[in-house]
């Protein structure tokens, strides 16, 4: 058994829906709907975002943050960084089509070339579990960049719904192989807390707190929406023959499985699933 399970081969159904734009949409419909809701929610937190300011854009993907501010502030100027190319193609090429003042460049968070002190603003949404020195190396060069008197904004996830599901799924049809768990564990927000003020961030200007946010999906998208998400996500547990060969009933249980979760609701033809993060606003 586990022989055929030890192939690392992409299913062509998850290379249909992850390969070079088909990603950026994958991932704008399903996980990318709730980090759109953190980013509106955390932007609320802190006072309107001045006219003239420098702001870092970090683990952009395709400018959900970017788009946000520029809704209500256009007179500013925004660097977008993320190391996804495809990602920053979609946000630069509508930058271009909508003269917005956004620049890309494909960096790591851990080491920018931007100078010292040089961000008004610095809005990490849903990027600093992906860091290395489990968050801190990405804080530091935050804190490095970050003008004194600046703000960061950086979230992580507390909960997700569909992430026991994906786990339960590939159990069922991968058997044992693991499915590997984060290197740090993030849902107490003490990791998020640990890192910004090692990374330099003094206590007093810190305030952590959390959001829930509820993802809507209509009933009748819900097995696309599954689809999506498995292919997304499922990878991270590595892919196997048995996901090529038993694609559509993976798809179908992970639906059947999300939908029986605590954290769902279905109701007036919505599935509707919960998500919470953890927010720091903090000032430099
Ligand atoms: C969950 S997505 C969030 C994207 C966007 N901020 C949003 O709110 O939709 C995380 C992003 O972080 C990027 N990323 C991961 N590790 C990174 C690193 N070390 N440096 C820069 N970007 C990174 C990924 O490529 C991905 O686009």
């Amino acid at each position: 058994m586990s022989h055929a399970l030890s192939q690392k081969v992409l299913p062509k159904q998850a290379g249909a829906l992850m390969s070079g734009t088909a990603k950026v949409t994958t991932y704008e419909s399903t996980g990318g709907k709730t980090t759109q809701k953190f980013a509106q929610h955390n932007l609320s937190l802190i006072p309107a975002i001045k006219p003239g300011s420098i702001i870092h854009d970090n683990c952009a993907g395709s400018g959900t943050v970017s788009r946000l501010i520029l809704s209500h502030q256009p007179d500013v100027k925004i660097h977008a960084t993320d190391i996804d190319q495809p990602f920053l193609d979609a946000l630069s090429s509508d930058a271009v089509t909508n003269s917005w003042p956004v620049e890309t460049t494909n960096q790591r968070s851990e080491k920018t070339t931007f100078e010292n002190d040089f961000f008004d603003y610095d809005i990490t949404n849903i990027g600093v579990i992906f860091w290395t020195g489990a968050g801190l190396d990405g804080v530091k060069e935050v804190y490095r960049t970050l003008k004194p008197g600046g703000t960061a904004l950086i979230n992580c996830w507390q909960s997700i719904t569909w992430m026991l599901p994906i786990m339960l799924v590939h159990k069922q049809f991968r058997g044992d192989v693991a499915f590997p768990a984060p290197p740090v564990n993030w849902t107490d927000g003490q990791q998020l807390k640990k890192v910004i003020l090692e990374g330099g961030f003094k206590e007093e200007k810190l305030r952590l707190e959390s959001q829930e946010v509820v993802s809507v999906i209509p009933e009748g998208e819900f097995r696309d929406w599954a689809e999506k998400t498995w292919a997304y996500l499922a990878g991270i547990g590595g892919w196997h023959q048995v996901d090529a060969e038993r694609w559509d009933e993976e798809v179908d249980r992970l639906a059947e499985v999300l939908k029986q979760q605590p954290g769902t609701t279905i109701e007036g033809g919505n599935v509707s699933m919960k998500a919470s993060q953890w927010i720091a606003v903090v000032e430099k």
